[in-house]
């Protein structure tokens, strides 16, 4: 079964959970997610009389094998699972409505049990550490889950805590990405729920690694870091439900986002550190060109060296991210946009600096190769690009994705991560260790 399927399943637990915490039992909202819980527990036992989920000390498993995609997307749900002594979900073919929200139940807080013999079962087959698949979760893959949770206290109406952030950024700097390559397919990471955050810590990531590329220091990264890691923050700070609503934005609501980086670079300031300051600065001028149009108006002048690092990694990840009015693009095509702007919206050197780090297709890329194959790009520079097969001549997904050098092999064409159902990002641990890595 793939992950996709388990990972639906997940999200409509956490959904359940979520409408449980907000409403009474009886409401149309919590009837509505049970109703989606049950046709996921339907797809999830489609093809097998019962499926375990392990919660594992840091990620989820299905039985045994690593989830990466949903071990970042439902960090909270596993921590507060685990928390509730839960090692183990066992959902069987024909699973119960009435189970289902109580394991929803669970899930939510409410309950701490489920009765033995059910349709779902806790704890009935929980595995050992070392009957987990071997590739650990990367600490890449960790440090991303805790920079959404420092995004997402903000958006609970918590105060800035930079102390977080700036944890953040170190964990980034300490797993390798300022280094590129592998790294950089965690990048191409996206949530529909959670555009917002899931791009922040994008931008964070592609910048780490395009300021280093362009020859920064640690000691400059960490604000970069920082800054583009909260480049959105004024979109937390407003929270105008109308910059939520799918579709294209009315005039006012574009007055109103128009107002993000300054809100933004305010609530960074108040909770800054001396040395932390240019993280603010970074957050008022992502918006603002190279030849100093863009918004906020700040008079014709040309933004921050770091500030235009940020502006070219915030809009190579909105463009190869799928938003509510209009479809993602490829990569290729992001830098052929980025190519476009230079001199203009963006500085040429950052550009030229981006485009060499990314390469012809960059990591994350996905390709149909003449051969038929469906290859994931997972370094683009440095020596020939190298890739894993995802899929064979015959449209067969592997079930272990196979190292290729790309050196010699002949591209037919892009797809989109969604045609191919496999998320780029999923395959972090794997090109880790394809690449003799293995943070
Ligand atoms: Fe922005």
């Amino acid at each position: 079964m793939s992950e996709l399927v388990a990972r639906g399943f997940l999200r409509a637990l956490h959904h359940a959970a979520e409408s449980m915490l907000r409403h009474p039992p009886t409401h149309q909202a919590v009837e509505g997610a049970v109703t989606a819980l049950h046709q996921a527990a339907e797809a999830l036992t489609a093809a097998e009389k019962e499926v375990v989920i392990t919660v594992g000390d840091e990620a989820l498993f299905l039985g045994s094998r690593l989830l990466p995609h949903a071990s970042i997307e439902f960090h909270g749900m596993r921590s507060d699972l685990q928390q509730r002594g839960v090692d183990s979900i066992t959902v069987l073919r024909g699973a119960s409505r009435r189970d289902l929200a109580d394991l929803a139940s669970v899930a939510a807080g409410h309950g701490t049990d489920l009765p033995a013999g059910g349709t779902v079962r806790l704890n009935e087959r929980p595995l050992t550490p070392a009957q987990l698949e071997a590739r650990p979760l990367s600490g890449l893959r960790r440090t991303y889950a805790a920079s959404l949770d420092a995004l997402r206290s903000v958006s609970s109406g918590r105060r800035l805590e930079l102390g977080k952030v700036s944890g953040a950024v170190e964990g980034f700097l300490r797993g390798g990405a300022a280094e590129g390559g592998p790294s950089l397919m965690l990048a191409t990471l996206h949530n529909h729920d959670e555009t917002t955050f899931y791009h922040s810590v994008n931008v964070c990531l592609l910048s780490l690694a395009l300021g280093r590329a362009a020859g920064l220091s640690d000691d400059e990264l960490r604000p970069l870091g920082m800054g583009a890691l909260l480049i959105d923050i004024g979109r937390v700070v407003l929270d105008d439900p109308a910059l939520r609503a799918p579709g294209r934005l009315s005039n006012e609501d574009w007055a109103l986002v128009r107002l993000h980086p300054q809100e933004g670079a305010l609530a960074i300031l108040a909770a800054t550190r001396p040395g932390e300051e240019v993280a603010a600065q970074i957050a008022l001028e992502h918006h603002v060109r190279f030849d100093g149009g863009g918004y906020p108006d700040l008079g014709g002048r040309r933004p921050h060296y770091l500030s235009r690092l940020v502006a070219v990694a915030d809009v190579y990840d909105a463009v190869t991210s799928h938003r509510t009015h209009r479809p993602a693009r490829t990569p290729h095509e992001a830098l052929e946009i980025l190519s476009r702007g230079k001199g203009e919206a963006f500085d040429p050197d950052v550009v030229e600096a981006f485009i060499r780090m990314m390469g012809l297709y960059p990591p994350g890329s996905l390709l149909r190769l003449e051969s038929g194959e469906v290859v994931v790009v997972t370094a683009g520079t440095g020596g020939s690009p190298r890739a894993l097969v995802v899929s064979d001549a015959s449209g067969a997904l592997l079930e272990v994705p196979e190292p290729l050098d790309l050196a010699g092999c002949r591209v037919a064409g892009e797809l989109l991560s969604d045609d191919v159902g496999v998320p780029p990002a999923s395959l972090l641990e794997a090109a880790l260790a394809a690449s003799g890595g293995g943070r």
